[in-house]
């Protein structure tokens, strides 16, 4: 199979949901990380979605819709769910709910769990994508399963050259880390992995605590290989060895520096960037500045920890 790559635009965009309403999966670039989207009430084009990546087939894939509405029509949303969906929809925020009966929707999707993982995204080439498909799209990170995951389009090429039809190219992503996912359940509000939202932001905006994800299979697609590069990862590094690819941050300057002067978001946008040029480089192994832990600092150490197992 050739890999078509189209600037973001109209023809783009035609071409895509033209891949789409015929089956097929293709790349395309959300505010979070480029998504590799089917029509999610098309099993076999949801198959194809795994087939593509090489992913375990129990991992349930997020939805992406346009808006609430189209959400609503899904899931149930109790009073947390409305809310968070209020302040942070189109986001970089993925809402776990009680899936609806009778939605169209491919089991393969949901793994067969009674819950639904949707999102409405923030980004123009998506929602064009959603627009003109007119279906909901089941869409993971757009890189093979276990690599890391892509924020430019020549990531998603990387894994992904010739094994789907068409990439998108719309520059790289704005928030460089996959969306927060919260679990709003029989009643209770629940953090199945951190992200650009952090989770105290979400207990302040719902006024109420939120739990970790609890043990067992709810969030399968945190495994902890998920994020690995290639080659071996030295978290925390004060100083640096011989024959590191070195990733800095703030005063700490490296091979790539994530953000010079500290801030957490320019961190975040750069991260996967860094471990991909890492990972190409000659060097045998990586090694990172500690980040702080406040904030989306969370988020970027849970995917460096992951990334060093
Ligand atoms: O930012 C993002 O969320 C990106 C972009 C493309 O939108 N998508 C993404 O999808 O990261 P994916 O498939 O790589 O991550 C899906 C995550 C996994 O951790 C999976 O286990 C969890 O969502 N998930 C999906 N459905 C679930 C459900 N019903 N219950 C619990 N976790 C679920
Ligand atoms: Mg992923």
């Amino acid at each position: 199979m050739t890999t078509r790559t189209f600037p973001y635009g109209s023809a783009g965009i035609a071409a895509a949901a033209a891949v789409i309403a015929d089956g097929g999966c293709v790349a395309v670039p959300t505010e979070t990380v480029y998504g590799l989207a089917a029509d999610a009430t098309d099993s076999r084009a949801v198959a194809g979605i795994y087939a593509a990546k090489g992913r375990p087939s129990f991992n349930p894939l997020i939805v992406h819709v346009p808006d609430r509405v189209a959400a609503e029509a899904l899931a149930v949303f109790d009073d947390h769910a409305t809310r968070l969906a209020d302040a942070c929809w189109p986001g970089p925020l993925t809402l776990v709910l009680p899936l609806r009966e009778h939605t169209g929707i491919a089991s393969l999707v949901t793994a067969g769990l009674p819950t639904i993982a949707l999102r409405v995204p923030a980004h123009d080439a998506m929602q064009a994508l959603l627009a003109a498909c007119g279906k909901p799209l089941a869409a993971p990170s757009a890189n093979a399963s276990g690599s890391i995951s892509p924020t430019r389009a020549g990531h998603v090429l990387r894994s992904l050259d010739g094994r789907i039809p068409l990439v998108i190219d719309g520059g790289p992503t704005a928030r460089g880390l996959e969306s927060t996912i919260i679990a709003c359940v029989g009643g209770a509000v629940r953090q199945l992995r951190p992200g650009p939202i952090a989770r105290e932001d979400v207990a302040g905006l719902l006024g109420v605590p939120v739990g970790g994800a609890g043990a067992g299979i709810e969030a399968p697609g945190q495994l902890a290989s998920h994020y690995a590069p290639g080659k071996p990862l030295r978290l925390n590094a004060t100083g640096w060895r011989a024959g590191e690819w070195r990733i800095g941050f703030g005063a700490v300057t490296g091979d790539a520096t994530l953000s010079a002067s500290g801030d957490l978001s320019e961190a975040a946008a750069a991260l996967f960037d860094a471990l991909h040029r890492a990972d190409r480089s000659d060097a045998r192994s990586i090694a990172v500045a500690p980040v702080p832990e406040d904030g989306l600092g969370a988020a970027i150490n849970d995917r460096l920890r992951r990334a060093a197992v």
